[in-house]
């Protein structure tokens, strides 16, 4: 019989010889977002919805591209990402965003978490001033945190991030002798509070950033996730001197696990982003196989992506409705993406809450995780995106029953 022999797992200090950079927040606690173990409802994370991923539609494409592209796809790549994906995603700008790019602006990282944190290493140093969106995506802002930049957080209305605060705060860093790096906004379906960025202030974002000299980075994940409304001229199509970096992903139309993301920017600037990747280009075969699956398939796949995903999002605010009407719950509506943002009624204790929905294994995500500073604490987020209908209006009525359990009365 095999005896299995466990070794020891011994750690040798190492602490002291961290880099400057790895040393940021070393130590500190993240918040949690995932407090139950092993949900029965995920409103957690913004998991795409595995039921609808194209199974046999990869393999299919994988077969073809593998027949056409043979040793190509299985040795290093082009530093900037293989050209047949940048392609691709030139096409889908310009089919869902009317927005003309050359593959020659396109660099390809691995999702666009990675692909931020490019633009964050190429822009922002420790203690330098930043302005994000307060609330933001909960992975953008421990990825910013890991950078170290002095956060100046703007709040976000039913229009987006509200632009005469962008202002206010650039002014202070003016008066204080600095200079703003980057202004970080997530312009379509904001993760997590919902709301489009609006086209007026879209156009004043862009002069506020001529006028103080500064950047945009522009996060779109979900833009072809719409169930109703106009798409609106993304921030890069308006920009007329080049001051607009974008980033974009396919892990929210084809799948989270291709790990497939990108920075669209000015050529010129791409070798600042080059510098922080590795050789041998991203990905270089899942992005042939991609790109061979969403060449024959990206508006289909969609089309049926925005049923799915609209069924998902009327089943919840259904549930959640049924039981919160006539408290003073405020509950955003979207008009696509992944996430419904919730502020819970005056009289909520959230610890309570919080309880109930662990002992209901119901997960969502405490608001707290969205705000670099204070903020959110009478806020959740609820991802509609991975369970399916039936299970997000059950899941919905049953957080709805413990928000008003947890009422204070
Ligand atoms: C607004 C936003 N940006 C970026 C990402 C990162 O996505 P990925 O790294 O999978 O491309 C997400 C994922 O949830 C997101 O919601």
């Amino acid at each position: 019989m095999l005896t299995v022999m466990t070794t020891p797992n011994p750690t040798a200090r190492f602490e002291d010889l961290l880099s400057t950079r790895a040393r940021i927040g070393w130590g500190g606690s993240v918040p949690t977002a995932r407090p139950v173990a092993k949900p029965l409802y995920e409103f957690g994370g913004g998991f795409p919805d595995p039921a609808s991923f194209p199974y046999d539609g990869l393999v299919e494409a994988t077969r073809k591209m593998m027949d056409a592209e043979g040793a190509d796809a299985l040795t290093y790549g082009d530093p900037q990402g293989y050209r047949g994906l940048r392609e691709l995603i030139c096409h889908k700008y310009r089919f869902y965003e009317n927005l003309e790019v050359t593959p020659e602006n396109i660099f390809v990282a691995n999702g666009s978490g990675a692909a931020l944190a490019l633009a964050f290493s190429a822009f922002v140093d420790p203690g330098e001033p930043m302005i994000i969106e307060a609330p933001t995506f909960s992975g953008s802002l421990n990825n910013i945190r890991r950078h170290g930049p002095e956060i100046f957080g703007v709040p976000v209305d039913g229009q987006g991030m509200v632009t005469s605060a962008v202002r206010a705060s650039l002014e202070k860093i003016k008066r204080s002798g600095r200079r703003c790096k980057l202004i970080y906004t997530i312009v379509n379906f904001q993760n997590p509070a919902g709301p489009d960025l609006s086209i007026g202030r879209r156009r004043e974002l862009i002069e506020l950033a001529e006028e103080y000299d500064t950047f945009i980075l522009e996060d779109d994940a979900y833009n072809e996730l719409r169930f109703e409304g106009d798409s609106k001229p993304p921030v890069y199509a308006l920009d007329r001197t080049g001051r607009v970096i974008r980033a974009g992903t396919l892990s929210k139309i084809l799948g989270a696990g291709v790990r497939l993301g990108w920075l669209c920017a000015p050529p010129a600037m791409l070798p600042a982003f080059q510098g922080f990747n590795f050789g041998g280009g991203v990905n270089p075969f899942m992005s042939r196989v991609a790109t061979y699956f969403l060449r024959d398939n990206m508006e289909a796949h969609v089309k049926v992506l925005v049923g799915v995903y609209r069924a998902k999002r009327d089943a919840m605010l259904r549930g959640l409705w049924e039981v919160l009407e006539g408290t003073d719950v405020e509950i955003s509506r979207p008009q696509g993406g992944f996430f419904i943002w919730i502020k819970l009624p005056s009289a909520t204790d959230v610890a309570r809450l919080e309880q109930l929905a662990l002992e209901a294994r119901v997960q969502y995500t405490p608001g707290g995780a969205f705000f670099a500073g204070t903020g959110g604490e009478r806020h959740i987020r609820l991802a509609f995106s991975y369970e399916q209908p039936d299970k997000c209006y059950e899941g919905s009525c049953i957080l709805a029953k413990a928000i008003r359990a947890a009422g204070r009365s």
